[in-house]
């Protein structure tokens, strides 16, 4: 048999189904496995390697999934083992893989732990496991130390007011989500359970929820002083007592061996972990997770919140690569995911070209006035920029329809957390997270919902969030018909970089092909993008482009020539 070059991660394409709002085939309103399997031949149609499913566990949805109450199920809405099962056997059918969300940093309040804990008394082996401490003060009624916690407000939640046992618990993001302590023996095992488990029924491998803040400093410390004008939503990320820890790397290491090992007794399985954190401008962390006993990869989010606007797209694609150069490991990009806001919308923002509206920040977001036909532009452009990097490429379910972030939500619609827990003061992520437009059909939620066929009502539910009443014009069958949609670009770009773009080495520099332009070589491919808002003349004689032909404009109707990129726009040229 031949020796695959390289594993099949590393340059894979990646869907991620955000299975809530991605096809509800029981017509409850909510997304369900069943649904997923029902439309894996769109998944197929955009050539993608494998599919990331956001937490499918038994939950009670405070965090959508990201609070976990039993690792090794399936939530009663979304289907049950049998489903799961059923779905992992049909995309393989298409040659997909299904790689899972671990959320290892929490879990659930109402995980059985966590309602063990609480029962149980202060020093017990139940509340080991999480983070329990005496609050300060005599009463004991202050937290035991001044962390914020991500989605607002104190990390700390007290049991009760009981000075006989007012312990508090830690709960990074909300109280909802109790952080594990993984110094803690049980909660090793339990992680070394759920990976064999879910190995054992095929998934392929994990994305990694929440990799920064696991790890605390053993004496949870006071988080020094922030400048006041930090946003509420940053403090936490500023934390050095629970951010990017040493002791988060034992964690990782502690993974990666059982991954390994499972992985030598089935040599015929290739398992990858990758990293969510929030490492922007800071490749050198990117480094530091994906050294060989830790990561496989890393999400590389620079070029996501990177403004629209050459030198810092130049530095979010190329510091990365520099950076990782010599290791071999190559970066997972992504323009989009269920956390922040859509690229199309993103992009539109009146201040998006501004180098100054850069921002770390993965939730909060620009208000200036949205271009919805000028983010579209650029996110053509940008999408043509990233499928030709070396690396994988994760795309999130919608964005290859060019959904926008659904602005102006009514409040008492919105489900994030985020809204609740800073008074209404940041919107939260449900304008990403809305339901699917597949068809023109406003009576079967655009397509989102159907009913088995045996189903006796023919009532549907509405969506768990609403969906604009214009969501058809982005419907798969609408984008179909229209050879220039999104959907087709996408379609197209799979393609393209099959064909030229994964097959070349993963070196890749940039080349200065006049002052308005990025220009990127990877090996005989060449890729410029336009980031201004007129037409640029590049160099044609320049020594990388000589003989080559354009395989791609992301503004086809441009009467551009090969020396002329129109404006927001991506060429590819190919030898
Ligand atoms: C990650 C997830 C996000 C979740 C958070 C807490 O950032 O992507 O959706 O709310 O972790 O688990
Ligand atoms: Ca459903």
């Amino acid at each position: 048999m031949a020796v695959p070059l390289r594993p099949w991660w590393q340059d894979a394409l990646v869907y991620q189904v955000y299975l809530r709002s991605f096809a509800d085939a029981n017509g409850d309103g909510v997304g369900d496995l069943t649904g997923i399997t029902s439309r894996l031949d769109h998944l197929a149609s955009l050539g993608v390697d494998a599919l990331w499913l956001n937490p499918c566990y038994p939950s009670p949805q405070r965090d959508h999934g990201y609070d976990v109450a039993d690792y090794f199920d399936i939530h009663d809405e979304y289907g049950t083992l049998a489903t799961f099962d059923a779905l992992v056997a049909a995309a393989a059918a298409r040659g997909i893989r299904v790689l899972m969300d671990l959320v290892p940093s929490h879990c659930s309040s109402e995980h059985r732990w966590f309602q063990e804990a609480i029962t149980s008394p202060p020093g017990s082996a139940a509340r080991a496991r999480f983070y329990f401490r005496d609050g300060k003060g005599e009463d004991g009624s202050l937290p035991p130390n001044n962390w914020q916690a991500a989605f607002g407000g104190s990390a700390w939640t007290r049991l009760n007011d009981d000075p006989a046992d007012g312990q508090w618990y830690l709960g990074t993001f909300t109280p909802h989500q109790p952080d594990f302590d993984h110094t803690d023996d049980d909660v090793r095992q339990l992680f070394v359970d759920v990976f064999e488990f879910w190995f054992d029924r095929g998934v392929e491998g994990f994305r990694v929820d929440a990799v920064a803040p696991t790890g605390k400093h053993p004496d949870l410390p006071d988080q020094p002083p922030v400048d006041p004008d930090v946003d509420v939503l940053d403090i936490t990320w500023l934390n050095p007592h629970t951010v990017f820890r040493p002791e988060g790397h034992d964690v990782w290491r502690d993974f990666r061996s059982t991954l390994d090992a499972y992985e030598q007794r089935h040599p015929e399985r290739e398992l990858m972990m990758v990293a969510e954190a929030y490492a922007v401008r800071r490749p050198e962390l990117v480094r530091r997770f994906t050294r060989p006993d830790e990561f496989h990869q890393m999400f590389t989010f620079d070029l996501m919140l990177s403004p629209w606007e050459k030198t810092s797209i130049e530095r979010a694609l190329l510091d990365p690569l520099e950076l990782l150069g010599d290791t071999g490991v190559v970066p997972a990009w992504t323009l989009n995911n269920h956390d922040i806001q859509r690229v199309v919308t993103r992009l539109g923002r009146a201040d998006a070209h501004l180098p100054e509206s850069w921002t770390n920040n993965n939730l909060a977001s620009s208000r200036a006035d949205v271009d919805h036909a000028l983010g579209a532009r650029r996110a053509r452009a940008m999408a043509a920029l990233v499928f030709a990097l070396p690396g994988s490429l994760y795309l999130y379910q919608g964005e290859e329809l060019g959904l926008p972030e659904v602005l102006g939500m009514p409040d008492d619609r919105r489900t994030d957390p985020i809204f609740a827990l800073t008074n209404g003061i940041f919107e939260g992520r449900d304008g990403c997270r809305v339901p699917l437009p597949w068809t023109l059909d406003p009576a079967t939620s655009f397509g989102f919902s159907t009913l088995p066929p045996d189903a006796e009502r023919a009532t549907l539910e509405e969506p768990w969030l609403p969906q604009p009443s214009n969501w058809g014009d982005h419907s798969v069958a609408s984008e179909e018909a229209r050879p220039e949609s999104m959907l087709h670009l996408y379609r197209d770009l799979a393609d393209l970089r099959k064909k030229y773009a994964t097959s070349q080495p993963l070196a890749t520099r940039s080349i200065d092909l006049g002052p308005d332009v990025v220009g990127v070589v990877r090996g005989d491919l060449v890729v410029v993008v336009n980031a201004t808002g007129r037409p640029a003349i590049i160099d044609v004689d320049h020594p990388a482009l000589v003989g080559r032909r354009v395989v791609l404009s992301t503004c086809p109707e441009s009467d551009a020539g090969t020396d002329v990129v129109a404006p927001d726009s991506t060429v590819w040229y190919v030898a």
